[in-house]
C-alpha cells in the first residue's frame, strides 16, 4: 500500500547522484523517477531504490495507441513500482488498456493521468490544441474521463485540487507538484502553494524536487516539508 509521504522528485542525471542523495536518509521515502533517469538507468535503478525500502512513482507519462500503452504497462507491471501515469489525452480506451496492463502482474500499483501539463497556457490550449475552454474546464474534463476509465487519480496543480475533490471525490488521487515551502526559491514554477496549503486544497500527495534535492541540508529540508504536509 502506497504511503502518504511527500514524494521526492529524483531529478538527477545518474544513478551515482541518486545513490549519493539517498545515502543521506535512514528512513523509508516515497520518490519519483522520471524519464531523464529511467531512460538512462532502466529497471536496475528501480530495483536498487526498492531494495532500500522506498515507494516509487515511475513518472513516464505514457501516450500512444491503446495496444502499445497496454503492452508497455504489462512490462512496467513486472517492475517493483507503486505509482505510474499516462496522458489523459490518449483517450478512454488507452487509459482502460493501461489499467488492465499495469494490474496484470501486480494489483496494487496505482495509476494516474496527466490532464494538462502545467507548462500549457490557456493560449496554447486554445490556439495549438484547439480546445476552446479554460484550463480548469479542460483539466476537469480529462480528470472525469480518467475516473470513468478506472484510473485512481490525476496529476494536477494544488490550485485545481479543491475543484476535483468536489467533483470527483476526496479519495480520487490528486498528486500535486508546484510545491514550495515559505522562504524558498520558486525556481521556474509559477503557480505554487506551500505543503500546508496543498493539503487544505485537497491534494492527496505532493511532489517536491529542488527544495529538497538542491538544499544544503536535504534531510532537514525534507523533514520540515514532511511536518508541514502531515501536520
Ligand atoms: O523541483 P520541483 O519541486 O519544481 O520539481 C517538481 C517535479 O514535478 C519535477 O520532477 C517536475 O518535472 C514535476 N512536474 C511538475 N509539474 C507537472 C508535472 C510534473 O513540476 N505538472
Amino acid at each position: 500500500m502506497m504511503n502518504q509521504l511527500p514524494i521526492i522528485a529524483l531529478d538527477f542525471e545518474s544513478e551515482k547522484a541518486v545513490n549519493q542523495f539517498l545515502d543521506q536518509f535512514d528512513e523509508s521515502l516515497f520518490v519519483k523517477v522520471g524519464m531523464e533517469l529511467f531512460y538512462q538507468t532502466g529497471p536496475s535503478l528501480i530495483n536498487s531504490i526498492k531494495s532500500r525500502g522506498h515507494d516509487i512513482f515511475l513518472d513516464l507519462k505514457l501516450h500512444d495507441i491503446p495496444n502499445t500503452v497496454g503492452k508497455a504497462m504489462e512490462g512496467l507491471s513486472k517492475l517493483n513500482v507503486d505509482l505510474v501515469n499516462v496522458h489523459a489525452a490518449g483517450g478512454s480506451e488507452m487509459m482502460q488498456r493501461a489499467v488492465e496492463g499495469i494490474r496484470k502482474y501486480n494489483k496494487d500499483i496505482k495509476i494516474i493521468a496527466v490532464t494538462q501539463l502545467t507548462s500549457t497556457t490557456e493560449t496554447m490550449l486554445q490556439q495549438e490544441q484547439n480546445i476552446q475552454t479554460s484550463i480548469e474546464d479542460a483539466v476537469l474534463n480529462y480528470a472525469t474521463l480518467a475516473k470513468e476509465s478506472g484510473l485512481d487519480g490525476v496529476v494536477c496543480s494544488p490550485l485545481e485540487a479543491s475543484l476535483l475533490a468536489t467533483e470527483l471525490g476526496e479519495s480520487f488521487l490528486k498528486v500535486t507538484p508546484g510545491i514550495r515551502p515559505l522562504n524558498t526559491s520558486t525556481d521556474d514554477q509559477k503557480r505554487i502553494t506551500t505543503p500546508q496549503e496543498a493539503k487544505a486544497l485537497g491534494s492527496t500527495h505532493i511532489v517536491v524536487g529542488r527544495p529538497i534535492t538542491q538544499s544544503d541540508n536535504p534531510v532537514e529540508s525534507y523533514h520540515k516539508i514532511k511536518e508541514s504536509w502531515l501536520g
